[in-house]
């Protein structure tokens, strides 16, 4: 069977989380493929909310297993904290929960050469997460990194010495003010890892090429956004994984003709928390609207998130990227209200009208350019089906259906899981 793919179009925090919960019921396997614990993935279900870094979102739902895939980078210390949060709400992972012994794993040494990365950087910083996830995707690709596989080997230790004693001269280096007393992390660390290994560790490509020829249904999902991509995504401001489709072959083992459905996902505005351009970004009383009535804080790290008007230049180079083949609409309850919507159409690129999204879109290159768009005043919080739309949604709709040539089979109206309509 094909697998499935859900992704974040824009900056992250689309709300992947509660899709990937809402559809776990039509899957056998959800299996996470890059990022770690600087996704910060909301579900909101029986009035409760819960946030999830490391493991996928399919973890509340009954006989479903789910994977921690190659390509994500775990974090021992933050990975015991989520598993804690399951158990104190009766969550049986133990028979669920699967990780790949190919993960990287983010050392407490690679938080810390994050933040001194950061620091070093003064006002040009990315605006990290400080989760370590730069430092140990660069081990990675250094080929120094340590794996989930070698926690099993005897000798790992020795590995894990010689790698923390490199860091620690390489944190000295930057010459930045960086404080931490290693051997309180490092207690921590080794607590966690005795935890992390009382789990399953699998050979995961193999476990899901086996459960694909069963006929299993699998949805890879995604962390952070396309623009985010580190090929992709605004760079230098971007993070350090593949988030775009081809991610989810690297990051899980799967062929690129084993891919059906790529759920492509995006808010019905725009938002990014860290640094970087972002074309559309609003400084005034919508703005600020935006971010009140989305309640836009970063789910990982708390800090406000920068709101402004849907860029469809932007999404339309995320979904050629990515292959888009059905589109899901969140928070459109939030721009109810609005007498007037606006949505970039074009930008204005060193006085060109321009359709794509150019190799520099910093604030001095590039204008938005806009349609104008009647807005909704109904509450949208209460409906479940199509037909209640009011006109100004539906026409908002199918304008970006026409614009973007990719149905929108989704519109969520709201965080908690029933507040879902399917188109
Ligand atoms: P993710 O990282 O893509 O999973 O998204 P986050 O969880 O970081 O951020 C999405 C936020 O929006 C969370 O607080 C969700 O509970 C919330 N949310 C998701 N969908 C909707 C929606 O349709 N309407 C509103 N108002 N909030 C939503
Ligand atoms: P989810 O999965 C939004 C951003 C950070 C920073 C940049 C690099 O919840 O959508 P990193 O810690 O990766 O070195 O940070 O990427 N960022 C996210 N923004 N949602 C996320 O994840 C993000 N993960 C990283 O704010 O700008
Ligand atoms: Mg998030």
């Amino acid at each position: 069977m094909a697998v499935d793919l859900l992704l974040g179009l824009q900056w992250g925090d689309e709300g992947k989380g509660k899709i990937v919960d809402v559809l776990t019921s039509k899957y056998n396997i959800i299996a996470r493929f890059q990022g770690g614990p600087n996704a910060g993935h909301t579900l909101v279900f029986n009035g409760k909310k819960h946030v999830l870094h490391t493991i996928p979102s399919g973890i509340f739902h009954e006989n479903k297993t789910n994977l921690v895939g190659n390509g994500v980078v775990i974090d021992p210390v933050i990975f015991k904290k989520e598993l804690d949060k399951l158990e104190e709400q009766n969550v049986d992972y133990r028979k669920s929960l699967l990780i790949s012994r190919k993960a990287h794993i983010i050392l407490p040494t690679h938080r810390l050469l994050d933040a001194a990365s950061e620091a070093s950087k003064g006002k040009a910083k990315i605006g990290s997460t400080l989760k370590g996830i730069g430092p140990t995707y660069m081990d990675k690709t250094g080929r120094n990194g340590i794996r989930v596989g070698d926690i099993e080997l005897a000798d790992w230790k020795d590995k894990y010495r010689t790698l923390a004693d490199k860091h620690e001269a390489m944190i000295a280096f930057y010459n930045v003010d960086v404080q931490y007393d290693l051997q309180e992390l490092e207690s921590e660390f080794f607590k966690s890892i005795e935890i992390l290994k009382s789990l399953k560790f699998i050979d995961s490509e193999e476990y899901l090429h086996q459960a694909q020829k069963r006929g299993e249904s699998i949805l890879a999902e995604g962390a952070q956004g396309s623009l985010l991509d580190i090929d992709f995504g605004t760079y230098p401001f971007v993070t350090s994984s593949n988030t775009t489709a081809a991610g989810a072959c690297t990051g899980l083992g799967i062929a690129p003709n084993k891919i059906g459905e790529v759920f492509g996902i995006f808010k019905a505005y725009t938002t990014r928390v860290g640094s970087g351009p972002f074309p559309t970004e609003l400084f005034d009383e919508d703005g600020e609207t935006m971010g009140r009535v989305g309640n836009e804080f970063g789910a990982t790290t708390g800090r406000p998130r920068r709101c402004g008007w849907l860029d469809l230049v932007a999404l339309r180079y995320a979904c050629q990227i990515n292959g888009v083949t059905q589109l899901i609409m969140m928070k459109g309850d939030v721009l109810s209200g609005f007498k007037t919507l606006k949505v970039c159409t074009a930008y204005n690129y060193k006085g060109d009208t321009i359709h794509h999204l150019p190799f520099n879109i910093e604030e001095e290159n590039v204008t938005p350019i806009y349609t104008e768009m009647k807005g909704w005043n109904a509450d949208l919080t209460e409906m479940t089906e199509a037909s209640q739309m009011p006109k100004p949604l539906m026409d908002y709709i199918k304008f970006l259906e026409k614009e973007l040539e990719i149905p929108i089979t989704i519109v969520s109206v709201g965080p908690d899981r029933k507040q879902t309509i399917i188109r």
